[in-house]
Order: C-alpha cells, then sequence, then structure tokens
C-alpha cells in the first residue's frame, strides 16, 4: 500500500449528513441517527479496495467462480468511547466483522495516552482492521491506539474519522505512514483546548448525551 493515503470522501450524501451533524443545535436524538448512516457510508468506501479471492459456488441453474472478500472476518478497532459511534453503521455493512476496542487516557502529568482497556479477536495476523475514531484532533490518541493494534500485526490497518485537521494528519502520518486515513473532511486547524476547528465539538458528548 502506498504512503500517507488520504482518502477524502466527497459523496454528497455523506457532506449533506456531516453538514447537518456539525450544527449546534441538532439533536442528540439525530446526531446519532446521522453517525449511524454516515458510518455506513463509510464503511462502504473504506472496504472498496480490500482484497478478494475466488470461490466455486453453483447458483440454481450451474455451478460458477465467484468473488469474496478474502482472508479471516474484519475487524472493527473502536476507540473508546467515541468510536462506538461508529459501530452499529458499520456493522450494518458489514455484519459478520469482529470487533475489538481499545480504551486510552491521558494521563495529565505526563500527556503519554496510558491505555485501560485493550481487547481484540484472536488471529489478528489474518485480519484486516479498521480503526474508529470520529476526530483525527492532535492525533495522539490515534497514533497510540494503531500502535498497540500493531503489536498485535495485524494483516493491514486502516483508519476511519469523521473530521480530520491537517495537525493530527501530519503526527499520525509521521508515525504511521502506511495507514491510510478515511475522512469525509479535513478542517482547519486546533483550537486552544485541542479541538478542531470549525468541527463539530466533542464527539463523544454529542453521540452520547452527556453535555
Ligand atoms: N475530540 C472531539 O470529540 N472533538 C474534537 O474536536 C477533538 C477531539
Amino acid at each position: 500500500m502506498s504512503q500517507r493515503q488520504v482518502h477524502l470522501i466527497t459523496h454528497p450524501l455523506v457532506q449533506h449528513k456531516l453538514t447537518l451533524m456539525r450544527k449546534k443545535d441538532t439533536s442528540t436524538k439525530s446526531f446519532r441517527q446521522l453517525v449511524h448512516e454516515l458510518s455506513a457510508m463509510l464503511a462502504y468506501e473504506i472496504t472498496r479496495d480490500m482484497p478478494m479471492q475466488d470461490i466455486e459456488i453453483e447458483t440454481p441453474l450451474e455451478p460458477m467462480v465467484s468473488r469474496v472478500i478474502d482472508g479471516k472476518k474484519v475487524v472493527l478497532a473502536s476507540v473508546l468511547r467515541a468510536g462506538n459511534g461508529f459501530l452499529d453503521g458499520m456493522l450494518d455493512v458489514i455484519p459478520s466483522a469482529r470487533v475489538g476496542h481499545v480504551g486510552l487516557y491521558r494521563d495529565p502529568d505526563t500527556l503519554q495516552a496510558v491505555e485501560y482497556y485493550f481487547k481484540m479477536p484472536q488471529e489478528m495476523q489474518e485480519r484486516d482492521v479498521i480503526v474508529l475514531d470520529p476526530m483525527l484532533a492532535t492525533g495522539n490518541s490515534a497514533v497510540a491506539a494503531v500502535d498497540r493494534i500493531k503489536q498485535t500485526q495485524p494483516r493491514s490497518v486502516r483508519f476511519a474519522c469523521l473530521v480530520a485537521c491537517p495537525q493530527g494528519l501530519q503526527t499520525f502520518h509521521d508515525r504511521h505512514p502506511d495507514v491510510p486515513v478515511y475522512t469525509p473532511a479535513v478542517d482547519r486547524g486546533l483550537n486552544s483546548h485541542g479541538y478542531i476547528v470549525p468541527g463539530l465539538g466533542d464527539a463523544g458528548d454529542r453521540i452520547f448525551g452527556t453535555k
């Protein structure tokens, strides 16, 4: 896979839904519904270049050779907690995917990402992973999550978000140039609190209604 790929997902339906999500007056219910719909569309784009294999099947009329996705089931790796917002929509499109979770918090003294939870399926060496984290902001948690996932030696890793920014992409690809990023938007930058601007606010709070 070539290096430092950013796949900008420009489909009008994706862009339309993202605009609705960005609006500050969008309710929790609508935001959740939109992230569900949008993540199904992202899954469609992210899996576009997945390796395939030929298998022999029989239609009601005759045998034929037809194509299926190669290898063991895809892993959706959610970076807690906002990554969970992507899961249901992606599972609509990839219903047999396995689901892993990565929990990280930032140590207030060292500012380093500290792992508090990590669970992935078995046989990762034979699986393709899609890491789910809606906001690629500083890039620090994305880097830490992918660092940890790579320790399981998956066959490939892709990263999916709703909104990225130039700093986050730079930090992420400096460390993981081999991991393509799929995003509908690359916003202007970060504010002094590390939020993406214009962005959509705190994705976790908006998905779960915690603010
Ligand atoms: N996390 C969020 O939820 N939003 C941002 O803008 C940055 C990090």
